[in-house]
């Protein structure tokens, strides 16, 4: 949550930073600021309550500003309400310090207190204030530079933090610190910037350092020099990224997020291969640039998926098919829930944690509580150098490019992948798929792209219902078995982005209580792919039905007996029951897209949410 960006070089720097927090929107949007430099002018600091475009139109596009060295901040309210007063950057009481930052300071009442002892004053209700003040201090206090003066501020805050900080008495410099939230330091021959994520900074280089925890930065114009908290320097490896600066941009489609969708055949493709290895006798499960061997494999007993929102939904998914496939005993549990709950883990257990981002705040702990607890740790993550990347023992990425949507479409469908390699990977090493079910399993796989991006051809029909539903109050999911779990992910798809009250329910519990909800016309949307469950699902719906619920149907292709029963039916291509879930969300991710827009609701931001929740 919260976006950073900084600048210094030789060109001006507001429109550069103004451009990066664009790209970074995504990551908080309800007010946004930006601080620039002009030699040895004083700083000037402007600030918008609102979308970034309102702190484009105070500032003609950043031309109005000047200056070479600036910081720049999107702010998703953490401390303080979503105000003029409460945006970044903050400024020290005699503005000697100037920072933006990302992140909680968990003790800093405390620190204010502190500082209001030693006479400082607060203007506004955010723990950035305090972190500010609090550098200010040890700055002059000490008589120490910026470097030693962050270091000794990183000793006494507690929480997390990226920071981006001007020092008034060093005009051509700026300083970056970190731990827990993201950030980035890009470097030219003639510039360097730093920001919270790549594609703030993809269209000026590509040559990227990731910060790690614990450690600060000097840049200055062509040059970084990054210190730990002893004030020593040290040196770090310099990553070129390699993505796609277009795969950043929306492309000719409205917003990102169909952009997304319609990328997921070739993000699921790419996902696909990078695990891939032929042998002699067709393609098999190639695990080892993730780093967990055989043995490993063989040796585990039991698997924890740890995940938040939609990246659960997959665990969810891959709970059912690694247990048929492997019977290996699988726990799902939300990061959340499970960093607290500290249930009791069995030594030889895997933990799996599932996330885009690589950054989220409450997988990241869970993440280090198995550690702690001596168990291996295998991360699916999409954002290459992330923190949970960095942290777990094996790391499987998915292959799915920058996701800029705050709502999650192609990381989902590649996480569904890298599972579904997973359960193959284990059933095999644990001789329960033999090499002939592998390469049926693999071939099943390679078709998956293929029938996404015929689902996606017919997309005018669900835009045609969305239209119907756009006033809808409430939409129930149901499904059993791994539909109940893509019913989890069509239901906060719609829920998130077109702001319908939405619920999720395994088909058989709802005449435990919800059904009660049902009256004419609500809209009720049965998953059936599981032939197994399928005329169970059926029954359900049939309750629903004569309750006056109005039925949308989603099968499999041959099951057209649906049509008997829902108003309306929507047909996915037939694949293996097991990976069913790549097909059927397809259509209820466009369900919930067509429905946002038709409400007229910011499909791309949608109120309240950020992208990468980097706080608990
Ligand atoms: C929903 C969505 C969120 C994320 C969740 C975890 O569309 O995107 O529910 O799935 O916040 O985020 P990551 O995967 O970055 O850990």
């Amino acid at each position: 949550m919260c976006g950073i960006v900084g600048y210094i070089g030789n060109e001006q720097a507001a429109p550069i930073l103004l451009d990066g927090l664009a790209k970074l929107e995504y990551r908080g949007y309800d007010s946004s600021g930006i601080a620039v430099r002009d030699n040895n002018e004083d700083t000037v600091v402007i600030k918008a309550k609102g979308k970034l475009s309102e702190l484009a139109e105070k500032t003609d596009n950043g031309s109005a500003v000047k200056g070479c060295c600036g910081i720049g901040h999107t702010r998703w309210a953490t401390h303080g309400a979503p105000s003029e007063t409460n945006a970044h950057p903050h400024v020290s009481n005699d503005r000697s310090v100037i920072a933006v930052h990302n992140g909680i300071i968990e003790n800093h009442t405390e620190i204010r207190e502190k500082l209001l002892r030693q006479g400082y004053v607060f203007r506004t209700q955010t723990d950035t204030e305090a972190v500010v003040n609090l550098i200010d201090y040890y700055y002059k206090k000490y008589n120490i530079g910026p470097i030693d003066a962050i270091a000794k501020t990183m000793v006494r805050v507690r929480g997390s933090y990226a920071l981006a900080i001007m020092f008034s008495d060093y005009p051509g410099e700026i300083y970056v610190a970190r731990k827990d939230s993201p950030l980035i330091v890009g470097i030219t021959e003639n510039a360097a910037y730093t920001a919270s994520d790549v594609p703030a900074i993809l269209n000026r280089t590509r040559q990227v350092y990731y910060i790690g925890n614990l450690e600060m930065g000097r840049l200055t114009a062509g040059n970084v020099e990054f210190y730990n908290l002893d004030g020593d320097l040290i040196e770090k490896e310099l990553t070129t990224i390699d993505w796609d600066a277009a795969a950043a941009e929306k492309g000719g489609y409205e917003h990102f997020m169909l952009k997304e969708i319609h990328e997921q055949p070739k993000a699921v493709r790419d996902t696909l291969h990078a695990y891939l290895k032929e042998n002699g006798k067709g393609n098999t499960v190639n695990l080892e640039k993730t780093g967990i061997s055989e043995e490993e494999i063989r040796a585990c007993s039991q698997l924890y998926i740890v995940a938040c929102g939609s990246a659960s939904h997959v665990g969810y998914t891959a709970q059912y098919i690694i247990e048929d496939m492997c019977r290996i005993p699988v726990r799902v549990e939300m990061a959340s829930e499970f960093r607290y709950r500290r249930p009791p883990l069995v030594r030889d257990g895997l933990v799996v944690i599932i996330s885009q981002s690589g950054e989220t705040a409450d997988s990241l702990a869970a993440l280090r509580h198995a550690k702690e607890e001596g168990l291996k740790t295998l991360a699916i993550v999409n954002v290459i150098g992330s923190t949970i990347a960095r942290e777990a023992d094996y790391v499987m990425y998915t292959y799915a490019g920058p996701e800029i949507a705050v709502a999650t479409t192609k990381a989902y469908s590649c996480q569904l992948i890298a599972c579904y390699l997973l359960a193959i990977a284990f059933g095999k090493a644990r001789g329960l798929v033999t090499e002939e079910c592998v390469s049926e399993y693999l071939e099943e796989l390679e078709t998956l792209p293929d029938k996404i991006a015929r689902i996606l051809e017919d997309k005018e029909r669900i835009q045609w219902f969305a239209s119907k539903f756009a006033n809808a109050q409430d939409a129930f999911f149901i499904g059993r078995g791994i539909d109940y779990a893509v019913c989890m992910e069509g239901s906060l798809k719609m829920k998130e982005v077109s702001y319908v009250h939405t619920e999720a329910y395994a088909a058989g519990e709802l005449k435990h209580g919800t059904i009660s909800l049902i009256e004419k016309g609500t809209l009720v949307i049965g998953v059936l792919t599981q032939s197994e469950i399928y005329e169970k699902t059926l029954s359900n719906m049939v309750e629903v039905k004569s309750r006056g619920g109005y039925l949308m149907g989603l099968t499999m292709s041959g099951n057209f007996n649906l049509e008997e029963t829902a108003d309306f039916t929507v047909f996915v291509p037939k694949t293996d029951e097991l990976f069913a879930a790549s097909l059927a969300v397809i259509p209820l991710q466009l369900l919930g897209y067509y429905i946002a827009v038709a409400r007229g609701q910011d499909v791309d931001k949608p109120r309240n949410l950020a992208k990468s929740v980097t706080v608990e």
